[in-house]
């Protein structure tokens, strides 16, 4: 097969990360395009209106997505994908500002998810997140973003260390808290913050609030073939799965997409891959169009998950630590994931089904294994399926610098996946 280069979908998923950074963001503007493609919006908290034929999504805690589409007939079973909304990022603590000396205000941190430290140094940083408060029918959230340079996380001087480049160990409190300015920056980070969402600073009750990169993604490359920005891992596959799920008409399956958040910390949250949110749904769905609990079951047993988060590409400078045969290279295609003790949840049948919808989308696709002396990471599809056990499948694209604050992949292969998926959900 030759490979095909498409630029078509980079600006809509650059304008996606650039405008997603939390998790809450990426939910939000996922919802938006929904939106725009005609999907109704479903409470948890009240009773669902469903019907064959119809398009919907939920959302939980306002940082995890499922959304839907229903045949005009009874589906046969689910045609799933999954994806995580979170990176790994700095999240202030709850009082969050340290006063150096009366000269310097700054942030107190914490890590969220194995970001790599040093990445986070010395780059323009911002403040975004959810604020809750009390409103007028009960606890009220709203997303901010302070949208400016306004952070900077500052290495130490090459004089004040001579050995700097011998690979420092930075200290995650006391190397990683953030500069936002002298003493005059005291308080105004929530006075903004609240501002922005319509309230004074005294009123906010709670606050998620993380640091993020402001740099923006951009094509790369002499021959343009790489993309770089923050979050590419794993915003190029929740954006690549709800496009297609917007796009295509499901007929024999219902199609699902779901987007979960804390994949980076473990997936244990009431809206993370290893809650009852995605079986939740799922069961409600069935319950609605009359399916029995037998039903239900039949339903499950013929259904498929794509778990798709993305796999590290061959890298330039250290191709030893790559596998000897299944070393995935950015632009080559999708990457299928393997692992024998089955952190990567593909068998030979997934494996199987997978590469047929690749061969018919008309897109390459290429395997991923740890090399079998390193550990290795862990993603979404085996935990998911503790709670809905299905024929999982796990994927990813191919990209460098995995949990960077600024990471590189290949400018190609956003198509390739976008096209897959369109192939799996038209089957
Ligand atoms: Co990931």
């Amino acid at each position: 097969m030759k490979k095909r280069m498409s630029y078509d979908h980079l600006q809509p998923l650059f304008a996606f990360i650039d405008n997603s950074p939390t998790a809450y963001h990426a939910a939000a503007n996922l919802e938006k395009m929904l939106d725009e493609a005609g999907f109704s919006r479903l409470d948890e908290s009240v009773r669902w209106d469903i019907r064959l034929g119809g398009k919907y999504y939920v959302n939980r805690n306002g940082s995890s997505l499922i959304a839907f589409t229903i045949p005009e007939k009874m589906p046969r079973g689910f045609h799933m994908a999954a994806a995580h909304s979170d990176s790994p990022c700095f999240k202030l603590k709850e009082a969050a500002e340290i006063v150096v000396d009366d000269l310097y205000v700054k942030l107190n941190v914490e890590k969220y998810g194995g970001m790599i430290l040093s990445t986070w140094l010395d780059r323009p940083l911002s403040i975004a997140g959810r604020l809750v408060f009390r409103g007028r029918e009960g606890m009220e959230s709203r997303l901010v973003n302070l949208d400016k340079d306004a952070a900077v996380i500052p290495n130490m001087a090459i004089h004040m260390n001579r050995d700097m480049n011998k690979g420092v160990a930075y200290n995650p409190q006391t190397d990683m808290e953030a500069l936002i300015g002298g003493a005059e920056a005291k308080g105004v980070y929530l006075r903004k913050l609240a501002e922005q969402a319509g309230m004074a600073d005294y009123e906010i009750l709670g606050a998620d609030l993380f640091l993020y990169n402001r740099e923006r993604c951009r094509i790369a490359g002499l021959d343009d073939s790489l993309i770089t920005g923050p979050r590419l891992d794993d915003l190029e596959c929740a954006f690549a799965g709800m496009k297609a799920l917007a796009e295509e008409e499901p007929k024999e399956y219902m199609n699902v997409c779901a987007v979960f958040d804390n994949e980076e910390v473990g997936s244990g949250t009431k809206q993370g891959a290893d809650s009852t949110f995605l079986k939740d749904v799922l069961e409600r769905v069935s319950q609605k169009l009359g399916v029995d609990a037998e039903g239900y079951r039949c339903m499950l047993a013929d259904s498929f998950l794509i778990s798709a988060d993305n796999a590290h590409a061959l890298h330039p400078n250290h191709p030893e630590k790559a596998d000897a045969g299944n070393r995935p290279v950015m632009n080559n295609g999708i990457v299928i994931k393997y692992h024998g003790s089955q952190r990567y949840a593909t068998d030979a049948v997934s494996a199987a089904m997978m590469k047929d919808i690749c061969l018919r989308a008309g897109v390459l696709y290429q395997s991923y294994a740890n090399r079998s002396d390193i550990a290795g990471g862990s993603t979404l599809g085996n935990i998911s399926t503790a709670q809905v056990s299905v024929k999982t499948v796990d994927i990813g694209l191919a990209q460098l610098a995995m949990h960077s604050a600024y990471e590189t992949a290949g400018a190609a292969d956003i198509a390739y996946l976008i096209q897959a998926f369109r192939t799996y959900y038209r089957d």
